[in-house]
Parts: structure tokens; sequence; C-alpha cells
């Protein structure tokens, strides 16, 4: 099977990595990819937001299948030339995309399939915004209404703040506050069909203690020791197949990877957002955890057949990713510094390794930072603290002038397998 992957972040690179582990992938090619992605595959310069550029690549390639991994070439509906021209592809339309791409339409969605969700209204003038917070009260939940990469969202208990993000936003959603742990559910699906994978969890603030801005998310762990037993099955049946459903009733199915972010609130379990695609950085500790081949999972939920896949094996171990930022990251990360390290940081045997999110190579083949999120280093083993141990002494090889991470990514969860 000829697998070609759209995307160029870390999340890519695991996708990338599993597929290339996998015996059914005999070609495998992203697109634009980045130094680590071309390490594992063959790496095409391509715009991806660009669908006809998207679909002569995948036909010149002759691509069995192709993944589309962030949410920007989905909602500008790169996925949908491809599908029409018969390639499987895995990701969904930029009609069904919208499940991301607007929050007031996620929230529309969600009233319609009966999903728990926090209260909210869609405001376009500073009146309405102000009547919204009022309404709410502290602490203030502002999210822009379109695609920010995580960072359209404003969580504060100043009513300025929250007043003046609205006022920067074209159209906003303000909502209620939910409380309680977060959750990442993904699930892959064909529109019909709902297979979900496991739950991880992903530390959105930029600083340790969930201080700072909120980011794209700076670590992520999987298994979550601390979930309530059952967790799976109820979302699967209260939030995925519903919207699923109720999308495809639309006329508008959803085929690719339905990603919930929850809050286990003391009233039960609420969504917080949608997102059209693999988590990043959660992927990389789902993935690290799977033990079905990737490849044939991805291609049955493009061609409609996941009704007759077999149940997902899993590995019983931990997964731990650290992200490893540029200075100045999220406001103004600086890109074009030298990474040394690299290979110190992975472990021979495969427990550590590293995943490339912004990166590029030099001329002379020296690999730079190019982006906010420039690494996510990843460990596995018997459980959280131990994969934490190893992620954390893979991060302290690198070497990246100003770089930042967070130093409790799993911690908490960790200490508290230890107890139980
Ligand atoms: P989103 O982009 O919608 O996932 O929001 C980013 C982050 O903001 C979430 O992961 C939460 O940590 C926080 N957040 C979003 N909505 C709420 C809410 N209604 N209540 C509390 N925190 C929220
Ligand atoms: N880790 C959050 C996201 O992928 O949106």
């Amino acid at each position: 099977m000829k697998v070609l992957v759209i995307g160029g972040g870390a999340r890519e690179h695991a996708l990338c990595r599993s597929l290339s582990q996998d015996p059914a992938v005999t070609e495998l090619h992203c697109a634009p990819g980045n130094a680590g992605i071309a390490q594992v595959a063959t790496v095409h310069p391509v715009d991806q937001l660009d669908g006809a550029q998207v679909l002569a690549l995948s036909q010149r390639l002759a691509a069995d299948l192709v993944v589309v991994g962030p949410e920007a070439p989905l909602v500008a509906g790169v996925a949908d030339p491809l599908r029409a021209a018969g390639i499987p592809v895995f990701g969904p339309s930029a009609e069904a995309a919208q499940l991301e791409g607007s929050k007031a339409f996620a929230k529309d969605v969600m009233a319609a399939a009966g999903v728990p969700t926090a209260r909210s209204y869609v405001c376009t003038t500073p009146a309405e915004a102000a009547e919204a917070l009022d309404a709410f009260g502290a602490p203030y939940v502002v999210k822009d209404d379109g695609l920010a990469a995580g960072k359209g969202v404003v969580v504060t208990s100043d009513r300025a703040e929250a007043l003046a993000h609205a006022a920067s936003c074209d159209r906003v959603v303000i909502e209620e506050y939910l409380d309680g742990p977060e959750v990442s559910l993904f699930a892959i699906t064909d529109g019909t069909t709902v297979v979900p994978l496991q739950p991880a969890q992903d530390f959105k603030r930029a600083l340790d203690g969930d201080e700072g801005p909120n980011t794209g998310g700076m670590g992520a762990y999987s298994p979550l020791p601390w979930a309530p037993e059952g967790l799976v099955a109820e979302v699967l049946e209260n939030v995925l197949q519903p919207t699923v459903d109720e999308l495809h009733r639309r006329g508008s199915t959803f085929s690719g990877l339905l990603y919930a972010g929850l809050a286990l609130t003391s009233r039960g379990t609420r969504v917080i957002e949608f997102n059209a695609r693999f988590g990043d950085p959660e992927t990389q500790v789902v993935l690290a955890r799977l033990r079905t081949p990737l490849a044939g999972v991805l291609l049955a939920a493009a061609n409609g057949t996941l009704a007759s896949l077999e149940p997902l094996r899993w590995d019983e171990g931990a997964a731990v990713t650290v992200v490893v930022a540029a200075e100045g990251y999220p406001a103004a990360p600086r890109s074009g510094d030298p990474i040394e390290g690299l290979e110190k940081a992975e472990a021979a045997d495969g427990t550590v390794f590293v995943l490339h999110a912004g990166t590029r190579a030099d001329e002379e083949g020296r690999v730079l930072s190019a982006g906010g999120r420039v690494l996510s280093v990843t460990g596995t083993g018997a459980d959280l603290a131990q994969a934490r141990d190893r992620a954390y002494a893979g991060v302290a090889e690198i070497r990246l002038d100003g770089s930042q991470h967070r130093t409790d990514i799993a911690l908490k969860a960790a200490r508290q397998q230890a107890e139980s």
C-alpha cells in the first residue's frame, strides 16, 4: 500500500512513524513533511492548503491512501477533490470539518444530537459579549469562532480581559466555565461506525502548574489511571456516536478522526470542543500504544468498512510525550536555531523517540528550529513513571538555545498510579 500523509508537524511524524512500521505499507510519502519525517518518508514540497496540488501529487504517486493530518487543509477542503477523484482519503470533507472550523456550528450539532456541552452564546458585538459574560459570571470563557491553532480561547476571571478578547474577534462563543479534569478521546469513523481509541490527557497551558497562556499543547500521556471505568463506553454512547449520526443525517457525513475534548465535571462529562483530526501532542502517546497496524485502520475508515475491522489491540504499558518549544512560544517564537542531541536523546530499543514538529534541514543537513513547538520527545514504559523518566531523559539531551518545556507532564498521574 502506498500512503501519502499531508502535513508536517509532530502529529504527522507520529503517523508516519507508525505507518513506516506497518508491513502493509510499501511506500510512504509526506507533504510537506519536516526534517524528522524525511528520515522515515519521502517528502514532497506542496502547499497543503491547495486541493489541486495535493490531488496532483496523490495521482502522480498513485497513492492508495491519503491521510490529511492538520485542521487547516481539512477546513480548506483538501479532502474533497481527492474523494471526488476516487482516492481513499482519511479526513473529513470541508463541510464536516466545520465541526472544528466553527465553534458555533459545533454547538449547533451538539444541541441537535443531545450531546452534553457548556451552555453558550454566539456574540458579534461588544454589547452582546458583555451581556453573555454577565449572564455566566466569572471565570469567563471566550472563544474565537474560527480556527486559531489552540490559541483562540481565553479563560480568565478578569472581565476587561475577556471583553478585550471578544472585541479582537469577529464572532465569539462565550460559554459557561467547566470545572474538572480534561480528557482527549479520539475516535476513528467512516461516517457510521465509530471506533474509539484510548484516552489521553493534554497539557494546554505553557507553564508548569497549568500557568501561563493556552498553547497547542505542551505534553500528553496515556493511559489515564484516574479516569472512571466505563468512560470510553459512556463517551461513545453519549457523544461520539450521536455526533457522527447527526452529521450523517444532515448529509455532512464525517469520515476520519473525531476528537472529543472533554471536561469531567461534577455534573457529568461535557464536551469542551471537537476537532476534526488527530490531536497534537496526544497522538504521539496514543499511537505509541496502538499495536494494531495503523494503515489498515485508516484505510477501513476511508473505504467505509470499519464495521468489519477486528477490535484494536493496545499495549498495556504507558507513554508520555514532552514538547520542546522555542523561546517566546506561544506569543512570538524564535526560529532558525540549530538543534543538537537528537540522536543521543533516542533510545536504541525504541523506548524513547524524538518526533519533529517545527524543524527543517539546512543545506548542510543540520536540523534547525522552524516553529513554535519544535520537538515532541516520547517515552514508553511499563507504567507512567517509567515512561515519564525516559521522556525527560530524552529531553535532557536536546540542545536548542532558549528552548522551553514543562517539567510536570504526567507527574500527578504517575504518582497516583504508583499509590494505587
Ligand atoms: P478549546 O480550544 O476549545 O479546546 O479550548 C482550549 C482550552 O481552554 C481547553 O482545553 C480548556 O483548558 C480551556 N477551556 C475551553 N473551554 C472551557 C470551558 N468552557 N470551561 C473551562 N475551560 C475551558
Ligand atoms: N492538543 C490539542 C489539539 O490538538 O487541539
